[in-house]
């Protein structure tokens, strides 16, 4: 009777730190309030530092939704409505972001899908 118990505690054990892996590591999370707030602060300045090194040069119109995944690091997903200055498009954004590894310059990596548009991939 009590190895059964062991076992149940066990199994209920590696139940919970399997969730709980699957929560860090998993599907993304859809962001909302200050974390909304503060990725959309992030979109806008990857946005500009793109802008202001080789471009393309876009601006953000609507933000239909932001998702993140922690991964190595964060990677931000934003279905958007960007502006390349004389169209709007529909977009995808991605922004991986490792904080660390800023220094070696590959701390931001930045993919935009836009329709009719070539996929832009940038790090910095
Ligand atoms: C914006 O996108 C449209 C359609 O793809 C293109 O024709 C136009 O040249 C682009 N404008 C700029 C400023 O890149």
């Amino acid at each position: 009777m009590q190895s059964m118990k062991v076992i149940f505690v066990l199994a209920l054990t590696l139940a919970t730190a399997s969730a709980l892996r699957s929560r860090l590591f998993g599907a993304p999370k859809p962001l909302e309030g200050e974390e909304l707030e503060t990725a959309k602060v992030l979109l806008t300045s990857t946005l500009e530092e793109l802008a202001a090194g080789e471009g393309p040069k876009y601006e953000v119109i609507t933000v239909t939704s932001a998702t993140r995944k922690v991964v190595s690091g964060s990677l931000d997903t934003f279905v958007v409505e960007l502006s390349n200055g004389s169209e709007n498009k529909d977009c995808k954004v991605q922004i991986w972001s490792q904080p660390w590894l800023k220094p070696l310059g590959t701390g931001t990596n930045v993919k935009i899908y836009c329709q009719d548009d070539e996929v832009v991939e940038r790090t910095w």
